[in-house]
């Protein structure tokens, strides 16, 4: 009997010791390994209890991308993320000495590069808000407030032209975390205001998950596009497929149109061939081609020659998605090329 009791608070004092050890180590509390992220940045969340480090680095394909001396029980931050397969390397280290070390590979996706669109064996998405989180509520709000849920439909939203700065502070639960999501120059116009549950869904599964195709929320808004591109001849095919992300960043990008690519790079990427320079005058008019980039239009003031300049990337009545309604090749060429 004795013998039992004595093991019996042997192991409890052992699991003591363990726990303390334990709260006082350094842990990584987000991201798991082998996730798949869909953009360019991986959050990163980590318990650094008080003088546990004073130093993490992080280094993502062999490059430091942070460098934090920690000051809070937690530390929250972000690193950019290359296409396909990332190393994450994280360290933390107290006076000099290595105190916790970690790999983690992380799979960034893209429906736009063939190479990246099918997710490597072993790697799955991670739904953090499916998953427990309550940890991270001890310091952010998880659930939205009545303030998040914004109404869809457009009038309302155009209603709503309020000041920003104020808003998103005040208002949004989503800001704490995900700050970093709106923070490239052109911002879409519900991303500006953190009206974030206009498209993700807090009801669907996962939660937060949005419909597909992505048709289904973008002409929730965009109702004037989906008339007039409807009632085309010829759609572009990616349009048809109602991948409208494919192109845009439903958040913000640092190309106008929140494009992921300027216009020229964004077409060539499916179009390679179009970008050879051999496009539109073929050898009987020039031996240079015509020019694609690089120039002024000379139609749509302030912007420069690209494929838009000729095509429409949404929809048009003339089979090769000209631009302009225009009838048949040669009034294209006279937007631009007038009759002297
Ligand atoms: C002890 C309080 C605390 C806890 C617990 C906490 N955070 Fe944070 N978090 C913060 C603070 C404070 C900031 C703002 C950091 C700053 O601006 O320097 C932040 C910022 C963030 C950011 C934004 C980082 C960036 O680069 O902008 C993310 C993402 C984040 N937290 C995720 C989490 C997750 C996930 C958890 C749970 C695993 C969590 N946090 C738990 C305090 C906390
Ligand atoms: C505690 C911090 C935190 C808060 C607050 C937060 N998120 Fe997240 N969210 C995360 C982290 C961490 C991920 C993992 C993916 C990543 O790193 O971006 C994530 C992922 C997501 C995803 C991708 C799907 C998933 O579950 O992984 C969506 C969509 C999302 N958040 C929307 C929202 C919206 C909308 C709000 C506000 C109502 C919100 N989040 C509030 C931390 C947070
Ligand atoms: C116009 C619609 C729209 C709005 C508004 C919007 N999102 Fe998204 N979001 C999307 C789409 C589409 C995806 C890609 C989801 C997919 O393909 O599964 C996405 C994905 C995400 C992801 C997942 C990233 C990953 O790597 O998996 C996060 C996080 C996210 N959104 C956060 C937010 C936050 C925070 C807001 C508010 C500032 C917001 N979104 C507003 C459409 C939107
Ligand atoms: C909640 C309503 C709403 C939804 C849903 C929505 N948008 Fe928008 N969108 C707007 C508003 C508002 C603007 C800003 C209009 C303006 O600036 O004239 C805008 C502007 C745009 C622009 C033009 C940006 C520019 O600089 O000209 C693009 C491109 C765009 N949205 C694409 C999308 C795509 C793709 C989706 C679906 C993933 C989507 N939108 C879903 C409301 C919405
Ligand atoms: C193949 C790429 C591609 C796809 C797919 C695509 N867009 Fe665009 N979109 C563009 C480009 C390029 C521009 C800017 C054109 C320019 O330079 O004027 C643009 C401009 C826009 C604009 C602002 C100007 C306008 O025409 O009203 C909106 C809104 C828009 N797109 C919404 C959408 C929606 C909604 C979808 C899905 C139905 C979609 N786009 C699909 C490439 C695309
Ligand atoms: C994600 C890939 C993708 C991107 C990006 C893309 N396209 Fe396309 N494009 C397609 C597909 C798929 C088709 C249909 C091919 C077919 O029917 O043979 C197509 C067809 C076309 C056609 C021929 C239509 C016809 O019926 O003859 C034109 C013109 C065109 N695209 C122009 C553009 C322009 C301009 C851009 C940039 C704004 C662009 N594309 C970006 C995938 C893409
Ligand atoms: C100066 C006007 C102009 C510009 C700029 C232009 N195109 Fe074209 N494009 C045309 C004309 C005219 C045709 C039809 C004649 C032909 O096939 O050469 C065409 C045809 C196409 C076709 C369809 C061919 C088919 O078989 O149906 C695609 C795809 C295309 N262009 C893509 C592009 C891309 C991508 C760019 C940018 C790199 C671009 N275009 C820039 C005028 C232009
Ligand atoms: C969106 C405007 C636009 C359209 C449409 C257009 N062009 Fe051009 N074109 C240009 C520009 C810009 C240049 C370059 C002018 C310069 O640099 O001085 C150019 C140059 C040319 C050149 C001289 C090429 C060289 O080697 O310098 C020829 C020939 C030409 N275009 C023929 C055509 C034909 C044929 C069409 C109809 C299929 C056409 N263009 C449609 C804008 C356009």
């Amino acid at each position: 009997m004795r013998i039992k009791i004595l093991s019996c608070t042997f192991l409890v004092l052992s699991f003591i010791i363990l726990r303390i050890a334990e709260a006082e180590a350094v842990t990584l509390q987000y991201p798991p390994d082998k996730t798949v992220m869909e953009f360019d940045l991986l959050n990163i969340s980590m318990e650094v209890p008080q003088a546990s480090a004073d130093l993490i680095t992080v280094k993502v394909n062999d490059k430091e991308k942070a460098s934090i001396v920690p000051d809070k029980k937690y530390e929250c931050f972000s690193v950019p993320l290359a296409l396909g397969i990332n190393k994450i390397d994280i360290t933390a280290s107290r006076e000099g000495k290595q105190v916790f070390n970690t790999t983690l590979n992380v799979f960034r996706r893209s429906d736009l590069v063939g190479n990246y669109m099918k997710t490597p064996a072993g790697f799955k998405k991670d739904y953090f808000h499916a998953g427990e989180n309550s940890r991270c509520s001890e310091c952010h709000m998880l659930e939205p407030k009545e303030t998040d849920k914004r109404p869809v439909s457009p009038t309302s939203f155009i209603a709503e032209t309020f000041d920003k700065k104020t808003v998103i502070q005040a208002t949004s639960t989503c800001y704490s975390c995900h700050n970093k999501i709106a923070a490239s120059p052109y911002v879409h116009g519900p991303v500006a205001v953190w009206s974030c549950l206009s498209c993700h869904d807090m009801d669907s599964d996962p939660k937060y998950s949005v419909k597909k195709p992505d048709t289904e929320v973008c002409f929730g808004c965009h109702i004037e596009q989906k008339t007039d591109w409807q009632s085309k001849k010829f759609i572009h095919g990616p349009v048809t497929l109602g991948k409208c992300a494919i192109c845009h960043s439903p958040h913000s990008s640092q190309y106008p149109a929140n494009l992921y690519k300027s216009t020229w790079d964004l077409c060539v990427t499916c179009h390679a061939d179009r970008g050879s320079g051999r496009h539109v005058l073929g050898d009987a008019f020039s031996t240079q081609g015509h020019p694609t980039r690089d120039r002024p239009d000379p139609v749509r003031t302030g912007k420069k020659l690209s494929c838009a300049s000729c095509h429409d990337p949404h929809a048009s009545n003339f089979p090769h998605l000209w631009a302009f309604e225009v009838e048949d090749m040669f009034d294209l060429c006279r937007k631009c090329h007038y009759d002297k």
